[in-house]
């Protein structure tokens, strides 16, 4: 298949095209590098000795995306591009609804106009709001969310299923990633955050590079097993597979699926400081502060719609996840900026 990804250079984007560029399938990218770089893609390429054909587009332009269908036969989409940074969200909410709500609805537009059927949306556990009972599973209520980011992973996936019931050729999958962490084995790409990192494990790694001279965890008073926070991490490269394996069910079957992507294991942040400092042989030092504004006690998800719709389930653990967080991070000090 010619597959479309948005947002390609990424962090979850630059994995996913290694898994399907391994699978035989072609990779187009669209992304305007606001948060990613385009050496992911040049190492993307050295990974696996297959091009990439790479566009340098704001896919919110829509008549630059059209250009894109116009001169490729895209059969699919997948649809990384958008803003993550959750605080951030909240001090510009404009900026976050407009880069991803007009994002969704262009390359709708696109894939309307060029016929294109199939596509996979990076949906996220945000969407369920705060936990009434857990694990999440795919049919419970969602929302509220606490923050602007997270509305617009809700409202993207409304947009999504409303397109949806208007075409009953159209086939999504709204994939609800857990806590993607770790890098390809290889080290040559990985998550590159652009300032301080806000994400726990990007934040240990700098810890023990020497960039960040403590770990701040946020609460430990919260009730988990040992009072800090529990999430569900999953490895960056069973996520890769698991979109594979999502593109390769609408490809036979019509109409929307919500699908979790996660391990269905919460481990607490102290224990991901342990593993992280086991398989790296460095110690991470930490202080305890107070609670971190908006963040939930626990989260995990129960993955088991992923493997009776496309057979997948999660195959890494935490102490793949640390490795390879830390292989990329000590042979990249300063991300793809060498
Ligand atoms: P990322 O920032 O590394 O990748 C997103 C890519 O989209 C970047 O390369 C960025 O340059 C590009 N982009 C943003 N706006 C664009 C636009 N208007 N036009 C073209 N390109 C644009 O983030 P990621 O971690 O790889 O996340 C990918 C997707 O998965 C995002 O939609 C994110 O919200 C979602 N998600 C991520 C996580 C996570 O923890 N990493 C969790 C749940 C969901
Ligand atoms: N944490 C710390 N110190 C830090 C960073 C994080 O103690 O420096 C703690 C948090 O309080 C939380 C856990 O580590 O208990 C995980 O925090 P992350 O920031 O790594 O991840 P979140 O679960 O807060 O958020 C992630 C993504 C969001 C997404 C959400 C749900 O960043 O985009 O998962 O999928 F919405």
């Amino acid at each position: 298949m010619n597959i479309l990804l948005t947002g390609g250079a990424g962090y979850i984007g630059s994995h996913t095209a290694v898994e399907l560029l391994e699978a035989g399938h072609r990779v187009i990218t669209a992304d305007n590098y606001s948060n990613s770089s385009p050496e992911a893609l040049e190492r993307v390429e050295r990974i696996t000795g297959r091009h990439v054909t790479a566009y340098d587009i704001d896919i919110t332009n829509t008549d630059r995306l059209c250009d894109i269908f116009a001169h490729e036969e895209i059969d699919a989409a997948v649809h990384f591009a958008g803003l993550k940074a959750v605080g951030e969200s909240v001090k510009d909410p404009l900026r976050y609804y407009r880069n991803n709500l007009d994002g969704t609805i262009s390359l709708l537009e696109a894939m309307k106009l060029y016929g294109v059927k199939r596509l996979i949306f990076s949906s996220s556990a945000t969407v369920y709001g705060t936990p009434e009972k857990l694990p999440f599973t795919e049919d419970m209520k969602l929302g509220p969310c606490t923050n602007p980011y997270g509305w617009t992973k809700l409202m993207s996936e409304r947009i999504i299923t409303d397109y949806a019931a208007s075409d009953p050729e159209f086939s999504a999958i709204l994939l609800r990633y857990f806590n993607p962490v770790g890098a390809h084995p290889s080290g040559l790409i990985g998550e590159d955050p652009k300032d301080i990192p806000n994400n726990l494990m990007p934040y240990i790694s700098q810890v023990a590079s020497g960039r960040l001279d403590k770990l701040h965890v946020f609460g430990n008073d919260y009730p988990t097993k040992d009072g800090t926070g529990v999430r569900d991490y999953i490895h960056v490269v069973d996520l890769a597979r698991g979109h594979r394996a999502a593109l390769e069910y609408c490809a036979e079957h019509k109409g929307v699926q919500a699908v979790n992507l996660g391990t269905g294991v919460g481990y607490s942040v102290l224990e991901m400081v342990k593993t992280f400092a086991a398989v790296s042989g460095i110690d991470i030092p930490y202080q305890i502060e107070g609670r971190r504004d908006g963040d939930i006690a626990e989260s995990y998800g129960d993955p088991s719609k992923a493997l009776e719709l496309f057979g997948w389930r999660a195959g890494l653990g935490p102490e793949d996840m640390c490795r390879d967080t830390w292989n990329w991070q000590k042979n990249n000090p300063n991300g793809y900026d060498g």
